[in-house]
């Protein structure tokens, strides 16, 4: 189904009627499959005979979201897991070994952070973090050893854009791969794949799903380096998508497009509206002129995304006061739901970092993230009003 537009694969692709010829996809609710005979059982086993066989390796409702997913994102193959986080493990866990590096940026997910420098660390994996886009830095932090560049963008909270394509150019003349974390875009509006990125990963548990309901990741990318060490290790090591999950994360995709385009319309209008605010320091939005990666967003993005953070006048106070005087806005630390979220990235996501690197991150006491829903824009800067208003 390649050549369908992403929202024509979002409701069609990846689609396998059973028996029954049913309409909505089936959810297989199944742990193993049974085999005619103990012929079967031992062609399946030895690979001679596709099919399920159990499904910690495979199972007919994950495979209908990989192949979904797989069409949206213009990759060769998708394999599910159980969280975003599980995802990362198993991409660091099959293509590194003890004695490689890893270059990643400094803004990603702080449990990222904590996978590649508290657990990979423990093997002989070294990671080395850096700060900002430019691509010099990113040069100067490669070794002979490296042998993936890891990278989130827009970065989480502060929207800073990455050339996907600068970086998978970097990376490839290194003899490295290109993973990027696109959680915070999806397909719907960003495809790393078509701009040189060698991986892509997933926390379905995000825009995927979109409405808060159940955690769910991905890996995509060629056939072989998906399929040989990744799923190999999914396989063996069992952090498995659960056939529910998968579900629910295939309705999820039927609605990304349109979630996504209606989202980022209002998180733009929220960021224009809090740029003239006499209570806002700061606006972190790719879809304002004003941030400094302005244009690359507009290359690379469909439009600017979700996700907007600003910086109140003050401080913490401040800050708290504008979380704390609101009535519709969920105080969670959740992101790409349909119902509008709002944390203090200082005291929650970022509090357990040492207060010098969230400096040099930029994550202030005055910094908020808010991650735009479908609840009306009036209503969302009405409840923002209220704590910023002096
Ligand atoms: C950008 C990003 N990547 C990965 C993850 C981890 O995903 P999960 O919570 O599904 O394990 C998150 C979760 O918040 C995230 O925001």
């Amino acid at each position: 189904m390649q050549n369908y537009d992403i929202e024509t694969l979002a409701v069609r692709a990846g689609i396998a009627r059973s028996q029954f010829n049913e309409h909505s996809e089936a959810l297989y609710l199944t742990s193993s499959f049974v085999f005619d005979n103990a012929a079967q059982a031992a062609a399946r086993f030895q690979g001679e005979e596709p099919g399920n066989i159990y499904s910690r390796f495979t199972n007919p409702t994950v495979t209908a979201f990989q192949e979904r997913l797989a069409a949206m994102e213009g990759a060769e193959a998708c394999v599910a897991t159980a969280s975003g986080m599980s995802a990362i493990l198993a991409t660091a866990m099959a293509l590194l070994k003890a004695g490689d590096h890893v270059v990643s940026s400094s803004g990603v997910f702080g449990a990222t952070v904590q996978l590649f420098s508290a657990v990979l660390s423990k093997f002989g994996v070294e990671t080395g973090y850096v700060d900002g886009s430019a691509l010099d830095s990113w040069k100067a932090a490669l070794r002979p050893n490296t042998r993936f560049l890891y990278v989130e963008t827009p970065s989480n909270p502060l929207t800073e854009v990455f050339d996907i394509r600068a970086l998978a150019d970097l990376a490839h003349d290194a003899g490295a791969v290109l993973v990027v974390d696109n959680c915070f875009c999806s397909p719907a509006l960003q495809r790393p794949i078509d701009l040189g990125a060698d991986l892509v990963v997933h926390s379905a548990t995000k825009y995927l799903d979109g409405q808060g309901r159940v955690l769910g990741g991905a890996i995509l990318g060629r056939r072989e380096l998906v399929m040989d060490g990744i799923y190999g290790f999914l396989r063996t090591a069992g952090p498995s998508l659960s056939p529910f999950n998968a579900w629910v994360l295939l309705k999820g995709l039927e609605t990304l497009r349109i979630r996504m385009e209606a989202q980022s319309r209002s998180a733009l209008d929220l960021a224009r509206w809090l740029e003239g605010h006499p209570g806002v320091r700061k606006v972190y939005y790719p879809g304002l002129p004003s941030h400094p990666q302005h244009a690359l967003a507009a290359r690379q993005q469909r439009s600017g995304g979700a996700v907007v953070s600003f910086e109140v006048k003050g401080g913490r106070e401040d800050a708290w006061k504008v979380v704390d005087s609101t009535r519709l806005i969920s105080i969670t630390a959740n992101l790409g739901d349909t119902k509008t979220t709002i944390t203090h990235p200082a005291t929650t996501t970022h509090g357990r970092i040492s207060p010098e690197a969230r400096a040099r991150a930029g994550i202030t006491e005055g910094l908020l993230r808010v991650a735009v829903g479908l609840e009306s824009t009036a209503d969302i800067r009405a409840d923002l009003e209220r704590g910023l208003g002096r």
